[in-house]
């Protein structure tokens, strides 16, 4: 992007944007249609037949009416209450408020020539207490979202799960601790698939359970915030085993809601059903056996911890070793559960590390992540591994100092793609996360400035075009995400949209990362 022809775009721009922002109507910040990007040389037509380009959300990042129209708390709700929690205590009681502006943002979709949609259903919006009585007013509103998006061509693609399980049922049994769970998910499941599934044909089960496993029980750093006292500030918890237990039971519910799928939908709804998997590509940071071991335990107690029972029906070997008895185990009927349980498989894809064999003897404290023996890195003999995108250290209530590194690394892309297609059999696989953020007090009409986040989309599809090109069942991307939203523990400061939002009054302003996208997608599908 570094051409005259950006300069002259960038001239253009300081002449469109002369207003104050509130003064910005969301017409005014189209591009000229005339404004050519440079995609790097892609297009539809770089990609397999049938190739799905979408842009992903999840329900509680976007939907707002957290507490309206009868959904009942998740565990983020009460989470997000504690103080200092949360980026300047921020909530998602409205986030972007899609829950009103659905229409708004889907037309957004359609202008911008993408293809689906991945959004997420608020299993507490369906069922306020987890189980029993039904929402009919959240089960119509995604009716409502559902038709839209189907009557302006783009395909939803509908995931059950985003971080927010019902709080009743943490209540009432500990939720993701408790192997009660597993039917009480496949029986919501169940009531989304009969309900939506005449028009919804792309499910996912679970987004990031490693996510869920790791930082709700590990590190405490997520909902529902437990760990072992030495690990952090969290009111109970033990991070030797819950992370596992935990881990154990989003594959049994994952399993449960995938064969209620196919024993009772799928055959007359014609659907596919995978689950969401993200996935840090770690390259070991030396040639040595012992870097080249410990970058492979890794990516086993990253992607293989899920991924291997789902493919062959056992945790890795890596982890069963290490791990032993507070590793749960399958029984006979649950490996023949498990095995196999998934149509596709989505991959969220960020950011690469380097990882080295820290040549300790056993860690005095045990838990997950000491579990791996391996250490991060971020140089190589002191060149780092990519342009830093985002650093965060946080240190709020109830926690130890916490880091976190975007790195922009696109062959981190290729390596992942690769490595799932050599290890896991070339399953079909959706990316079905991408992206990076800029920092939330980014203002107008400067935030919409993103040709940072250009070069980063077009740089990581290039990778995953040549995965592709050399084999990898890649069907589809999509990128996170379509808006700013609510982002976790940072609350607004941080924005990972294509599609700038302001806070205050709610309105979308596409960025010109959708522009770039609107004209890679401007060709025919074919
Ligand atoms: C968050 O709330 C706590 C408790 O009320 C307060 O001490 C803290 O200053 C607040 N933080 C911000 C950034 O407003
Ligand atoms: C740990 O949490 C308690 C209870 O919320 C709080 O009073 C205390 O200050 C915290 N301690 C640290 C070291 O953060
Ligand atoms: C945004 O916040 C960062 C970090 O707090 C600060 O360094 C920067 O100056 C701020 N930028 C603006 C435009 O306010």
């Amino acid at each position: 992007m570094r051409t005259p022809l950006l300069c002259f775009l960038h001239s253009l721009l300081v002449i469109l944007y002369v207003a104050p922002a509130s003064a910005y109507s969301e017409a005014e910040t189209s591009w000229p249609e005339t404004v050519r990007f440079d995609t790097g040389g892609l297009s539809r037509e770089s990609f397999p037949k049938g190739f799905v380009f979408g842009t992903a959300t999840s329900a509680y990042q976007v939907e707002g009416m957290a507490k309206k129209d009868g959904r009942g708390p998740s565990i983020w709700d009460v989470f997000v209450t504690i103080p200092g929690t949360i980026a300047n205590n921020a909530t998602a009681d409205v986030a972007v408020d899609q829950y009103h502006r659905y229409k708004q943002d889907v037309d957004i979709m359609a202008k911008l020539n993408f293809d689906a949609y991945r959004f997420s259903i608020s299993w507490s919006r369906i069922f306020p207490d987890g189980v029993g009585k039904v929402n009919w007013k959240g089960v119509a509103y995604y009716n409502r979202l559902i038709d839209y998006l189907l009557a302006k061509g783009i395909t939803p693609y509908a995931n059950l799960y985003h971080y927010d399980l019902p709080e009743a049922l943490e209540k009432k049994y500990m939720g993701l601790l408790s192997y009660k769970v597993v039917k009480d998910y496949a029986d919501f499941a169940d009531f989304c698939f009969k309900t939506f599934g005449d028009r919804v044909k792309n499910w996912m089960t679970f987004n990031e359970p490693r996510v869920v496993a790791a930082l709700g029980y590990d590190d405490g750093f997520f909902a529902p915030g437990r760990c072992s006292k030495l690990v952090g500030n969290c009111t109970a918890g033990n991070s030797a085993t819950e992370p596992y237990i935990a881990a154990h039971n989003l594959i049994l519910s994952h399993a449960a809601a995938v064969q209620r799928y196919r024993e009772k939908y799928q055959a007359k709804q014609k659907g596919k059903i995978g689950i969401l998997l993200d996935f840090v590509w770690y390259e070991p940071l030396t040639r040595s056996k012992a870097d080249n071991l410990a970058a492979q335990r890794a990516r086993d107690f990253h992607v293989g911890w899920f991924l291997h029972p789902i493919v062959y029906g056992e945790y890795p070997k890596t982890m069963q070793y290490i791990v032993g008895k507070r590793l749960p185990k399958f029984s006979k009927a649950e490996v023949m559960m498990v095995k196999g349980s998934m149509d596709f498989v989505g991959i969220n894809q960020y950011t690469t590390y380097y990882m080295y064999d820290p040549h300790q003897p056993k860690p005095k404290l045990t838990r997950y992540q000491m579990d791996w023996n391996a250490g991060f890195a971020y140089n190589r003999k002191g060149v780092p591994i990519g342009p830093k995108i985002h650093e965060e250290v946080y240190k709020l209530a109830h926690m130890q100092a916490y880091s976190y590194w975007l790195y922009d690394v696109p062959w981190g892309m290729y390596k992942v793609l690769t490595y799932i297609k050599e290890h896991y059999g070339n399953p079909t696989v959706i990316l079905s996360e991408n992206g990076m953020d800029d920092p939330g007090n980014v203002t107008l009409p400067k935030g919409l400035h993103d040709t940072k986040r250009i070069n980063f989309y077009k740089d990581y599809l290039t990778q995953l075009k040549k995965a592709v090109d050399e084999g990898a069942n890649v069907v589809g991307y999509f990128a996170w995400s379509l808006l700013d939203n609510f982002e976790w523990r940072l609350g607004y400061t941080s924005r990972f949209g294509m599609v700038y939002v302001d806070y205050k009054t709610l309105n979308r302003y596409p960025k010109m990362s959708a522009y770039w996208f609107k004209q890679l997608l401007s060709g025919k599908k074919h």
